[in-house]
């Protein structure tokens, strides 16, 4: 038996030419892809409840120690996404670089990433959603907009959005690459309004003090609040369909991290300089905070793009999703009949309606926290693979071309590796538990039919 057999770039790059995607994305498509995909429920959620519990207004710190381990891991990862430009991101690359059970457990991590991911971004749409109902008078009951924790049955927004995307998705890339474009645009507005409004108000007493939880406080916020990153990493799963990926994918991906960070920042900074931190602990801050400041029609406007700029999120994660399923089962990983791809739309439908429906359910009946809380783990787990990854291929084929090369990489994959690490640790060990049981369940199904139909077998 053996674990480490890797696949060869080349024969990657063959089967994707075969059985490929059609090629429809540019840079400008991929950077508003990319900022699509990241700015959502954790800026206009989670900074939140992570300020109010644990960081206080150091929580700015949080988003800058959070970025900064992003920045590390972009760097690597737009290495990789740039020599191996084939669907399936971080999965693929591992399978390259490191062996096909590594590949194995960082594409059962970005399930986490994406569908567990997909599904805090969903709650927090619902929350948005309900909270400007409930601005216009409309009061949806509490059984039906609560999962079972909170004291609810279902959170039946959160459903809908998910299986309305579904179709969405369904019908394909290009029609979605446009409603998405659209939808960031409107996100974007919703951002700086809410700073217009905002910074005249803030009144610096606010941010004292300024770490009531010590600096352990900010480490365990920006641990949450890197949720909030998620996503710029989606925008190398979209390769395959990328024109020209050897530029335009490093330029997507910093890019588009680049631009997020400044936001965060800034978001972070007026939202505890405007009311007081323990008030932020509540289901939609941002809009909380405008009322808070006495701006009604403000505070709705902002829920109203924060709602166009979650759902882009939630678009772009489960579009990551299908189509790393799609390749993991163009590999044998998975089962061969869930990676058929639609005779007119051209888009792999089955997986993307099985994910959607399980989406749907984490949804409807988890609470956000823990299942943000599992996004990151797992998220951050493929990026220190990843990023060793980067390292390793350097030293076993230093001979294939880099369109892009990590800038002194012996520096920054090793930072990419401790700063994730040291995020990891940072999560409440529920957390971990919860983590580990999904890895060996994992390893459980690459044992039992991964390795048995690989097409490294042929
Ligand atoms: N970064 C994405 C969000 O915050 C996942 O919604």
């Amino acid at each position: 038996m053996n674990l480490f057999r890797t696949r060869s770039i080349s024969s990657l790059l063959t089967v994707a030419s075969e059985k490929g995607l059609r090629k429809t994305l540019g840079a400008a498509d991929l950077v508003l892809f990319g900022i699509g995909c990241i700015i959502g429920t954790g800026i206009f959620v989670l900074t939140g409840v992570a300020a109010a519990k644990f960081a206080g207004p150091g929580i700015m710190l949080s988003f800058v120690l959070s970025g900064l381990a992003c920045v590390f891991a972009a760097l690597a990862y737009a290495e990789l996404a740039a020599m191996v430009p084939v669907a399936g991101s971080a999965y693929t690359y591992s399978y390259a670089a490191l062996g096909e059970v590594v590949a194995w457990i960082v594409g059962w991590d970005l399930v986490l990433e994406y569908s567990v991911g997909s599904s805090a971004v969903a709650a927090g749409w619902s929350a948005y959603m309900v909270g400007l109902l409930k601005a216009g008078g409309i009061n949806l009951p509490h059984a039906l907009t609560a999962v079972p924790a909170d004291g609810g049955i279902i959170n039946l927004p959160a459903v809908f959005i998910v299986l309305f995307l579904t179709f969405l998705l369904v019908r394909g890339t290009r029609e979605s690459a446009t409603v998405n474009k659209v939808l960031v645009i409107i996100k974007l507005a919703a951002v700086f309004i809410f700073l217009a409004l905002a910074v005249p108000k803030v009144n610096p007493a606010n941010w004292s003090p300024f770490l009531p939880y010590g600096f352990s406080g900010v480490a365990t916020g920006a641990a949450i609040i890197f949720f909030a990153y998620i996503g710029f990493d989606a925008v190398a799963t979209a390769a395959e369909e990328t024109r020209n990926p050897n530029r335009d994918l490093p330029i997507g991906i910093i890019g588009s991290l680049v631009v997020c960070t400044l936001l965060y920042i800034a978001v972070a900074a007026v939202l505890t300089g405007v009311v007081p931190y323990t008030q932020l602990d509540n289901a939609e801050p941002v809009a909380y905070a405008l009322r808070a400041i006495g701006f009604n029609i403000g505070s709705a406007l902002v829920a109203t793009g924060a709602i166009a700029g979650i759902t882009t999120v939630l678009l772009v994660l489960m579009y990551g999703q299908s189509r790393i399923f799609f390749v993991m089962s163009r590999d044998g990983l998975l089962p061969s009949a869930i990676s058929k791809v639609h005779p007119r739309f051209g888009t792999p439908y089955a997986i993307t309606i099985i994910a959607g429906v399980a989406v749907a359910l984490i949804s409807g009946l988890l609470p956000i926290g823990l299942i943000a809380e599992l996004t990151n783990i797992g998220t951050l787990f493929a990026f220190v693979l990843t990023s060793l990854g980067v390292l390793v291929l350097r030293y076993t084929r230093p001979d294939l071309p880099r369109p892009f090369r990590c800038p002194a990489v012996k520096l920054v994959a090793p930072l990419a590796v401790i700063s994730c690490t040291y995020l990891m640790i940072n999560l409440p060990w529920e957390t971990w538990v919860r983590f580990i049981a999904w890895a060996a369940i994992g390893i459980f199904v690459y044992l039992f039919y991964g390795y048995k139909h690989s097409l490294l077998n042929k």
